[in-house]
């Protein structure tokens, strides 16, 4: 049965690492995929959307071989790709289907991508503009805004391009074709999104420069494999971070965090709402800065006001940052984040929706929400709408809630998070 019964937690206590980065692991991938030589993926994620990444790169002709958290790529340089005899199947991963229309389009062959219902119903157009722009064919589905894609790349031309929204898979989707295009590439975003590519990518080789919001790649560098290690998800550490502060006499130290600027704009967040979290032996892997998080629970929130500029760094943070806020005092406001209605759900929607059910007081605008704190949650019948980070959300407001929460939908954690309930029972025992 694809359904999970939680009761109000009284303890909450434990340290733990959490599951490796998700952003992290595609990009590693991709980046040894499209190197020459052997390089070894450490810590590794194991969960349903980067395995759409590897799934599609083995059909790509990359010998990949899984040794349980590590990974052995055996990449044959970015022109050793061959076209896949078969609809490559990006399951539910926005990321796997724009950095690999990216990389697709500056390979000569044919290519059809596809994923889930969720992923069908993504905006598509904001690759699609650009890469063609590269001199890529591409077509897809209701007048080239969703998947499928069928790709045709051919030999690509050196943009300068302003991304008009703040989006990493897009920034990145034009890193990769840049790898393929004659001249230089320059990408200019709005506001900075997360730059894992742009970490990894030169030590691979590749020549990339970063100005502020501003990215340059020049091409005709030969990638060579090397290793990476992946830090602990930030994403997936921040349920727990919340967890423990909502629940009184909660202690959890979670170890090995990424906490990458571009993507820990909820710690800011949280420690003005007034939290007591402890980051500590702050040190550098592969390029990425991780850290251990401690965090209690009993401290007296207030609610807070985010605007636009802050939305990028906590982007996936929403869900479970809306949880946060039924517990602080007075309103808080989420403005400026009209791109959380087009994730694997209207997340604006369904996170609206389902406090609304547990009883809590939420106001929808188009590009956020309105809620009102102190709100004592009762337990209810939640949906997930396939959704793996409305599912945590939820079972985190579950723990809060008086009563039992039955989550439906709760298989969806395995996008980025097998063993999320596990690991939330272990913590709350
Ligand atoms: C991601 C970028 C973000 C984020 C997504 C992962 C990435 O999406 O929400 O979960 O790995 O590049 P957008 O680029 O659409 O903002």
């Amino acid at each position: 049965m694809d359904r999970i019964e939680l009761n109000k937690a009284e303890h909450f206590k434990g340290e733990f690492s959490p599951t490796p980065d998700k952003s992290i692991s595609h990009r590693a991938v991709i980046c040894a995929s499209l190197a020459k030589g052997k390089s070894i993926i450490r810590n590794f994620l194991k969960a349903e959307d980067p395995m759409s990444t590897l799934h599609a790169f083995r059909a790509l002709g990359v010998d990949i071989d899984d040794r349980g958290e590590d990974i052995l790529v055996n990449g044959k340089g970015i022109h050793g790709l061959r076209e896949s005899s078969d609809v490559i199947d990006c399951g539910n991963s926005g990321t796997t289907i724009r950095l690999l229309s990216g990389v697709l389009s500056g390979n000569p062959f044919f290519s059809v991508l596809s994923g889930d219902s969720s992923l069908r119903k993504r905006p598509m157009a904001r690759v699609i503009e650009p890469l063609s722009r590269m001199g890529a064919e591409i077509l897809a589905r209701a007048e080239n805004r969703y998947p499928p894609l069928a790709i045709k790349g051919g030999s690509l031309q050196a943009i300068t391009y302003s991304i008009p929204v703040a989006s990493a898979q897009v920034k990145s989707s034009l890193i990769l074709a840049g790898l393929y295009a004659s001249g230089e590439t320059v990408i200019t975003e709005p506001a900075k999104s997360r730059d894992h590519t742009e970490r990894m990518l030169p030590a691979f080789g590749a020549e990339i420069a970063v100005n502020g919001l501003r990215v340059s790649i020049k091409s005709g560098t030969e990638l060579q494999g090397t290793d990476v290690y992946v830090p602990g998800d930030f994403s997936s550490a921040a349920f727990f971070i919340v967890g423990a502060l909502l629940i009184k006499n909660a202690d959890i130290t979670i170890t090995g965090v990424g906490i990458n600027p571009t993507r820990t704009g909820l710690l800011g967040v949280l420690k003005e709402m007034g939290a007591d979290i402890e980051i500590s032996r702050i040190r550098e892997v592969s390029g990425e800065p991780l850290a251990d998080i401690h965090c209690s629970g009993g401290a007296a929130l207030k609610a807070v006001s985010i605007t636009k500029e802050k939305i990028p760094a906590l982007i996936d943070e929403f869900p479970i940052l809306c949880v946060a806020a039924t517990q602080a005092a007075g309103i808080t406001t989420i403005r400026g984040a009209e791109e959380l209605r087009i994730k694997e759900s209207d997340r604006i929607r369904s996170m609206a929706t389902e406090l609304r059910k547990m009883g809590a007081e939420a106001e929808e605008f188009e590009d956020g929400l309105n809620i009102k704190g102190r709100s004592s949650l009762k337990g209810s019948e939640i949906e997930s709408y396939g959704d793996h980070r409305i599912a945590m959300a939820m079972a985190i407001a579950g723990l809060v809630a008086e009563g039992t929460t039955t989550i439906h939908g709760v298989s969806s954690v395995n996008i980025s998070f097998p063993g999320f309930f596990q690991h939330l029972r272990k913590l709350t025992l």
